[in-house]
């Protein structure tokens, strides 16, 4: 069966004190009131991963995610951070794609392709982010937009590299707008996702894949979202930032 994650996109928020004890107040949550059916992954900024990893080396549930990888293995790329460094840190989960990475730092198809292979050689899990922009739904072009978001940076994987891979729909209009997709439309769209992957890969992987949705998910919606059959979880941000909230969410399913 596919796994069940819930994962929580930290973006660019928290200072270090700020983030040792969010992720601490999350780890006890998760110990108190989580059953073992759900995988919680915690995505910080870069400098955190760490410190923040170590935190949650104790608890089974808990698996650390960086927001972010690069497409290169190493060398003269200022500023940038590597698949094996990152795995040289505990990182086990990778963001690749996420709408504000493509729409302000012009990362494209092919980018992330290379990320994709970089994450997956070092035997770390991308979680690949789809979704339209408003306009796109406003004119009926939602599907079109997003099985070319797909095609254009998966299809060139193997099977066996596609296994690693985790799916987020993430509606751009829906994303911190408060604004979230109805369970109806997340449903129609991951059972769309669905389908695609079947067709670029083996039937089988496609059925297994976890596919989460995200945009202004949060304790009050979580649980009619989670409750659709191609609806494997969630990648949550800005409920992610208050455990109360990011546990409440964990416990939806
Ligand atoms: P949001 O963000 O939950 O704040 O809408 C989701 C995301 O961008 O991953």
């Amino acid at each position: 069966m596919r796994k069940r994650i819930v994962a929580g996109n930290w973006k660019m928020n928290k200072t270090y004190e700020e983030a040792l004890s969010l992720v601490s107040e999350i780890d006890n949550m998760v110990k108190d009131e989580v059953n073992g059916e759900v995988t919680v992954i915690v995505a910080p900024p870069f400098p955190f991963l760490q410190s923040v990893g170590k935190l949650t080396q104790g608890n089974d549930l808990m698996y650390l995610a960086a927001q972010n990888v690069s497409e290169h293995e190493s060398g003269a790329y200022t500023g940038e951070v590597s698949a094996s460094m990152l795995k040289s840190v505990g990182v086990q989960y990778v963001i690749i794609g996420h709408s504000e990475r493509r729409m302000y730092h012009h990362e494209d198809a092919q980018t992330l392709y290379k990320k994709l292979k970089a994450a997956i050689a070092q035997g770390m899990t991308p979680i690949f982010c789809c979704g339209e922009p408003l306009e796109e739904r406003d004119a009926d072009r939602h599907f079109d937009y997003v099985g070319k978001q797909l095609h254009d940076s998966l299809s060139y994987l193997s099977n066996e590299e596609f296994d690693k891979v985790v799916v987020a729909y993430e509606p751009i209009w829906a994303i911190g707008t408060g604004r979230t997709a109805s369970s109806q439309q997340a449903q129609e769209m991951h059972a769309y996702i669905r389908e695609q992957l079947s067709r670029m890969f083996d039937a089988e992987a496609a059925f297994n894949c976890s596919i989460l949705y995200g945009g202004s998910c949060n304790p009050g919606n979580a649980r009619e979202l989670f409750s659709q059959p191609d609806v494997d979880g969630g990648l949550i941000g800005g409920a992610s930032l208050k455990s109360r909230d990011f546990t409440d969410i964990i416990k939806s399913f």
